[in-house]
């Protein structure tokens, strides 16, 4: 058996200080917005460099809030990718705003910056490239685009905590480019919680002083709303969780991107390019942190059905692209839409890939998923 993710391997070799910190939370009997929650801000606008930092309930809320705080609303439209988590559109569309789809690129899985430019109308607002899997969306000429149409750029960094890329001489860390950024902390992810969580970052602090405001209902002073906003905080436990994490976060990066380099040999050395397999690349000037180890497999469900009953566990994101989703309808796309999208709907697969993996168990997926290509021949 390979799991997919253990996030046992992970609370073992840590289990003192997690009881412990969430210990202290209960010994304070204070829950919410509190100590560790104004520590987790503290640290993660130090380690980024963002100039502000607002724990909110999920990545999902992140996204809702940013979206509020921009002042987004029924009739705009906001660009993004069909190829994401569905909390993308969702959070566009649960505030009447209309997404609005561009395919991916093919090598990355992110949006293709070329195909922006023939999707902005006068009722475009914003753009939410997604940072998929790890590696960040090509924000210099995302960010290019957004700029000559006085365009809006939230990033949904859910899954790409620590990751960067060059911009000119210098380099950006994922959420950071954006009037704000977003993440996510729930399990699966690089900085993952006991449940839900998230936070955005801006180096706006008018943005962040609406941010700061919406999450409670709008609420300033207490109890009196100029908006209306959410219960949308982030809580004292999951922030405890999270500062103890937070600090074993690089090396844990480092480890994926060690298995991820290590998958790379053993795709060479099992010939699985024959197969007319492909491993994920990290393009020149990008610093990818392998929340996924995603790659391109003919036969996909095949493959799938085969790996699950020898015992090894794989993930498929995303079946079905969000132009297709059933709630979506009403906007109109159609299969042939996003070619791009809907092919990698068919031909994506996750690998495990968790810092705690072993070298033997990525040998043993790789080993089997040769022995698939053999029979199938
Ligand atoms: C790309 C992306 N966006 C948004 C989210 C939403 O985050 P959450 O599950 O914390 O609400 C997720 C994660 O689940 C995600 O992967």
């Amino acid at each position: 058996m390979v799991p997919f993710l253990d996030l046992k391997r992970q609370y073992e070799r840590m289990k003192e200080e997690i009881d412990q910190a969430v210990q202290g939370v209960f010994q304070r009997q204070s829950f919410i917005l509190g100590d560790e929650v104004r520590k987790l801000e503290g640290s993660i606008a130090e380690r980024f460099g963002a100039g502000h930092a607002i724990g909110v309930s999920s990545g999902t809320d992140a996204l809702l809030i940013s979206l509020m705080a921009l002042g987004i609303r029924e009739g705009n439209e906001v660009i993004t990718s069909p190829f994401t988590f569905f909390a993308t559109a969702g959070a566009i569309y649960r505030l009447g705003a209309i997404p609005v789809f561009v395919d991916i690129d093919s090598g990355t899985f992110n949006m293709n910056p070329d195909a922006i430019e023939a999707e902005i109308t006068e009722r475009t607002v914003c753009i939410i490239p997604v940072h998929l899997f790890g590696l960040m969306a090509d924000m210099e000429r995302i960010t290019e685009t957004a700029k000559r149409y006085n365009l809006h750029v939230v990033e949904d960094a859910a899954q790409a905590i620590g990751a960067w890329q060059r911009m000119g001489k210098t380099s950006s860390y994922a959420g950071t480019i954006g009037i704000t950024g977003c993440f996510s902390f729930f399990p699966t992810k690089n900085l993952g919680g006991a449940g839900d969580g998230g936070m955005v970052v801006t180096g706006d602090p008018i943005i962040s002083e609406k941010i700061r405001r919406l999450r409670v209902h709008g609420s300033y002073p207490k109890y009196y709303h100029q908006m209306v906003g959410l219960n949308g905080r982030l809580d004292e436990i999951q922030a405890a969780v999270l500062n103890v994490k937070l600090k074993y976060l690089d090396g844990w990066t480092r480890k994926r991107r060690e298995h991820a380099e290590y998958y790379v040999r053993l795709y060479h050395e099992a010939g699985l390019e024959e197969f007319g397999v492909s491993f994920p690349t990290e393009p020149e000037g990008f610093y990818h942190v392998y929340n996924q180890f995603t790659g391109r497999f003919p036969n996909r469900d095949q493959l799938v059905e085969f790996l699950t009953q020898r015992g090894f566990a794989t993930a498929v994101y995303y079946p079905l692209p969000l132009h297709l989703q059933p709630c979506f309808a009403l906007l109109g796309y159609r299969k042939g839409d996003f070619p791009q999208a809907e092919k990698a709907a068919e031909e994506a697969l996750s690998l495990p890939i968790f810092p705690e993996l072993t070298r033997s168990e990525q040998e043993r997926v790789i080993l089997e998923i040769r022995n698939f290509y053999e029979k199938v021949e």
